[in-house]
C-alpha cells in the first residue's frame, strides 16, 4: 500500500471529526434566512483547502452564494484534475421525522446521519483528503489539483455556468472529477457513465378576482383547482406515458448492446420495490425499471396546492391553484425544446375559463460519457483496488447539470465517482453517509489520482 493511502487509514478518526465540523453548519442554500451558515460553510471549506496543502484559495462571490476554488499545481508535466463538489445542501423539513437533529451529525450502526452527510459534504471531502495525504508523506501529488466547491448546486447553479465560461483558464483541466452519486448497491461499486438533465416549471392557475363562497358562487364560475387537474390529468397518460406533443421526439434510443449490458446488472425490482415501500412499480410501458430511471425521460408534479387545506372543513371555491411540475431529460432532449413543448401543451389544455401562467424555474442537461475513455477506466481501477471489487457502469435518473456544462466548455471527461447509497436518504429526513464507504472512498480517491496520473498505463 502508498504511503498515502496509509495515511488516509490512519486518519480515519481525524476525517470523520472533521467532516461532523462542516456537517454542523446549516447551509440551506434555498433559505435567504440562512445565507450568512452558507458563507460560513464556503470558509470552512477554504480553510480546509488551505490546511490540505492548495498553494492558492480565492472565495468568489456571485450574486447569491459563493464559489470556493482552490488549488496545487506543482506536478510538472502530469495532467490536471478538477474536482468539483458543492457544500450547500437541502433544507431539512420535515424536522419533526428526524431520529437526532439534522445538524447535530450523529453516528448510529456504522453510518453518521445528517443533512449533507452524503450530499455533498461527505462526499467532496474525500478528494480533499486525498490530496492531503499525498502532500502530508511524500511532499507531492501525483497530479495537479484544482477544486471548485460551490454554493448553490440544490437551487440549479445559477451563476455556477456563467463563473465557468468567464474563468475558463483558471479551470482548465484534463479532467473533471465528482463525487456526487451512489454506488449500484453496497456490494456492488460503481462507476456512472450517464445523468438525467432536468427542466423545472412552475404552474399558476386563477379563476376569479377572490376565493368565493361555494354555496353562493358554486356552478357559475370555473373551479380553477379542477382547471388545474384537467391541465394535469391530460399531461400523461394512465400507462405512464407522457402525452405532451413531440415529448420523446428527440430521445436517443438504448442500443440493444446497452439494454442487454443492463439486464445483466444485478437489480431486482422487488426489492427496489419494497425499499421503498411501494404496492406496485408504475412506469412507461415497454421498459425495464432501470431503463426507465435512467435512459428514458419523465414528467412529475412535485408539488400541487390550492384552495382549502386546513383541518375540517371550509366551504370555498378557491380564487387560484398552483402546481410544481419538472421533467427529467435524457439525451438528445433539450430544456428549451422541452420547457416549450409542455408549455404549449399546458396552455392548449387550459379552459378558456381561467387565465395560466407557466414560469421556467430552473434547467439542467443530461449527460452521457463513454465508459472506454481513459479517465473512466483510471476511475475503474482506482475504485476496484479500493473496494476489493471491478466496479460496475451504470447511469443515473438524477441531475448534476454542471456535468454537461464542463463537457462543453471545458471540453474535458467527466469521472463520476460517488460513494452514496441509494437509501442514503438525500434530500429526505435521516439522510446518512455508509462509514465503511466513506473509509474506502477517501482510499479510492487517493488511488485515483495515481491512477488518472498514468491514464494508458496498467
Ligand atoms: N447529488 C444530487 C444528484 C444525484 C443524487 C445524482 C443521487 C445521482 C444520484 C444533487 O445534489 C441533486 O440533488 N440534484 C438535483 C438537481 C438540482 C438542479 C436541484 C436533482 O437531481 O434533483
Ligand atoms: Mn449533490
Ligand atoms: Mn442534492
Amino acid at each position: 500500500m502508498s504511503q498515502a493511502a496509509a495515511f488516509v487509514r490512519e486518519n480515519r478518526d481525524r476525517h470523520l471529526s472533521e467532516l461532523m465540523e462542516v456537517l454542523r453548519i446549516p447551509s440551506v442554500s434555498t433559505d435567504p434566512a440562512r445565507a450568512a451558515e452558507v458563507k460560513r460553510a464556503a470558509s470552512w471549506v477554504k480553510t480546509r483547502l488551505i490546511r490540505a496543502g492548495c498553494t492558492r484559495t480565492e472565495i468568489f462571490e456571485t450574486k447569491r452564494h459563493p464559489i470556493v476554488y482552490g488549488e496545487w499545481l506543482k506536478a510538472k508535466g502530469a495532467p490536471t484534475v478538477l474536482f468539483y463538489g458543492h457544500y450547500d445542501v437541502q433544507p431539512e423539513d420535515p424536522v419533526e421525522l428526524w431520529t437526532t437533529p439534522a445538524f447535530q451529525p450523529t453516528i448510529r450502526d456504522g453510518r453518521l446521519y445528517a443533512r449533507g452527510a452524503c450530499d455533498d459534504k461527505g462526499q467532496f471531502i474525500i478528494h480533499v483528503n486525498a490530496f492531503e495525504a499525498y502532500l502530508k508523506t511524500g511532499g507531492a501529488c501525483p497530479v495537479n489539483v484544482k477544486f471548485l466547491i460551490e454554493g448553490e448546486e440544490e437551487i440549479g447553479s445559477p451563476n455556477l455556468e456563467p463563473f465557468i465560461e468567464g474563468h475558463k483558464s483558471l479551470l482548465a483541466c484534463d479532467a473533471v472529477v465528482v463525487s456526487d452519486t451512489a454506488m449500484f448497491d453496497k456490494k456492488t461499486p460503481s462507476i456512472v457513465h450517464g445523468l438525467r438533465g432536468l427542466s423545472y416549471i412552475q404552474v399558476d392557475v386563477r379563476g376569479t378576482s377572490r376565493d368565493l363562497h361555494s354555496g353562493v358562487y358554486g356552478g357559475s364560475v370555473i373551479n380553477p383547482a379542477f382547471a388545474l387537474a384537467h391541465i394535469i390529468a391530460g399531461l400523461k397518460d394512465a400507462k405512464g406515458k407522457v402525452k405532451v406533443p413531440g415529448f420523446y421526439d428527440k430521445v436517443r434510443k438504448l442500443t440493444a448492446a446497452e439494454r442487454a449490458a443492463l439486464r445483466k446488472l444485478p437489480h431486482s425490482d422487488s426489492r427496489w420495490k419494497s425499499s421503498i415501500g411501494a404496492k406496485l412499480l408504475f412506469g412507461e410501458a415497454g421498459f425495464t425499471t432501470l431503463e426507465r430511471v435512467w435512459a428514458r425521460p419523465t414528467l412529475e408534479i412535485n408539488g400541487i396546492w390550492g384552495g382549502f387545506m386546513g383541518e375540517g372543513a371550509k366551504t370555498v371555491i378557491p380564487a387560484e391553484a398552483h402546481a410544481k411540475i419538472s421533467m427529467r431529460l435524457v439525451p438528445n432532449q433539450t430544456p428549451k425544446e422541452i420547457v416549450a413543448k409542455v408549455t404549449k401543451a399546458i396552455k392548449k389544455l387550459a379552459p378558456k375559463s381561467v387565465d395560466v401562467t407557466v414560469t421556467h424555474i430552473h434547467s439542467g442537461e443530461s449527460w452521457l460519457a463513454d465508459t472506454k475513455h481513459a479517465a473512466l477506466q483510471a476511475a475503474s481501477r482506482a475504485v476496484k483496488r479500493a473496494f476489493g471489487k471491478t466496479p460496475v457502469f451504470t447511469r443515473e435518473g438524477g441531475s448534476i447539470p454542471v456535468v454537461a456544462t464542463f463537457d462543453r466548455v471545458l471540453k474535458v471527461p467527466s469521472v463520476l465517482m460517488g460513494i452514496g447509497l441509494h437509501d442514503d436518504n438525500l434530500h429526505a429526513p435521516n439522510e446518512k453517509l455508509d462509514l465503511d464507504n466513506f473509509y474506502l472512498g477517501n482510499e479510492a480517491a487517493v488511488h485515483l489520482m495515481e491512477e488518472l496520473a498514468h491514464p494508458t498505463q496498467r
